[in-house]
């Protein structure tokens, strides 16, 4: 049997694959058209966020019985086309989960310390001490909008830092914000009372351009906002005209609502945005776990017939 990576995957995971007896093919980076030529004879797939599984790519495949992401987003398959194939769609919800917090984490203190600005300035010859005057964490207020497996490493860690945590997520008990630590509030009270907002629910019709302009309007001046969880649940037009206007004083996204993004993207052109290319689980620990996990789960299946999420 033949299993497809269409996406980079950690070594350990092919191996497993390989140590089985299917056979392994890796082409990454395929087009729409090349994809739906290479999913034609395969019996899985092995994907992270890039491979779009669209009803269209899914329709070309012959034999495909299992999907496996190496992650927990499945925002890229169409899981209704999938199921109506009868193919079975697994991920790896926990696997990643301590990476995209600690990235959360990195990404609040460089915005508040001017980090990546201040290394650029000094890369390009200069020493400007007083430009870049920074903002303590400690004492202020987080407002964390989806308090799930990330959101709650990301409240932990937070308390760790001496913040105050507020939640807002209609889908949580007060007794699970309780034992979090974290205050659970309303939507226009986190935003109203927040000095660092962060979002870590999953992109969904619902989430779709969630953060927007309205949303931005109700938020303190000066506010810092970041973004690790998807692109396409913040309106990135609306977060640009909010970082101009000075109500949001520094954004940092680790994604984008296209990825990767056009190279003339308005917010690069504005200091106080910072940015990374998708890393959140982009730890050697994180990927060893994803790929680890999704490949035993296509082995036990193909194999076993056993189905499970790691
Ligand atoms: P999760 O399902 O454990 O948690 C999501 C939380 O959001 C849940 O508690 C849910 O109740 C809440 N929620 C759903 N809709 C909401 C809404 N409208 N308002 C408020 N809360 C809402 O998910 P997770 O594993 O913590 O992942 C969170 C996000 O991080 C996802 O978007 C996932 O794709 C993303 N992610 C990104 C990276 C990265 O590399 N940047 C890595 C892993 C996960
Ligand atoms: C995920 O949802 O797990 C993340 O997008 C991580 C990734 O695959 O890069």
């Amino acid at each position: 049997m033949k299993v497809l990576i269409s996406d980079h995957i950690a070594e350990e995971g092919k191996e497993i694959l390989k140590a089985a007896g299917l056979e392994v093919v890796e082409k990454v980076g395929l087009s729409p058209e090349d994809l739906k030529e290479a999913i034609a004879d395969v019996d899985a797939i092995l994907i992270r966020s890039g491979t779009k599984l669209t009803a269209e790519v899914i329709a070309a495949a012959t034999r495909l019985k299992v999907i496996a992401r190496a992650g927990t987003g499945l925002d890229n398959v169409d899981i209704d086309a999938a199921n109506k194939r009868g193919i079975v769609v697994m991920n790896v919800p926990g696997g990643n989960t301590v990476s995209a917090a600690e990235h959360t984490i990195s990404m609040m203190l460089a915005l508040s310390r001017n980090i990546p600005q201040a290394t650029a300035s000094m890369k390009a010859g200069k020493w400007e001490k007083k430009k870049f005057l920074g903002r303590e964490v400690a004492g202020k207020t987080l407002g964390i909008i989806g308090v799930g497996r990330i959101g709650s490493i990301v409240a932990d860690r937070a308390r760790g830092l001496k913040m105050k945590v507020l939640a807002y997520d209609p889908y949580i008990t007060q007794e699970t914000a309780e034992k979090l630590g974290v205050e659970l509030v309303d939507l226009d009270s986190l935003l109203a009372r927040s000095d660092y907002i962060s979002v870590h629910v999953p992109l969904t019709k619902e989430t779709k351009g969630f953060i927007n302009r309205e949303l931005f309007a109700k938020m303190k001046d000066g506010v810092m906002f970041i973004n690790c969880a998807r692109g396409g649940i913040v309106n990135e037009e609306d977060l640009y005209q909010a970082l101009v206007s000075g109500k949001v004083a520094g954004a940092a996204l680790d994604v984008f609502e296209v990825e990767p993004p056009p190279k003339d993207h308005p917010l690069f052109g504005l200091e106080n945005f910072i940015c990374t290319p998708h890393l959140g689980a982009s730890t050697r620990e994180a990927q060893k776990n994803v790929a680890t996990a999704a490949a035993s789960q296509i082995v036990d299946y193909l194999l076993h017939g056993v189905v499970r999420n790691a």
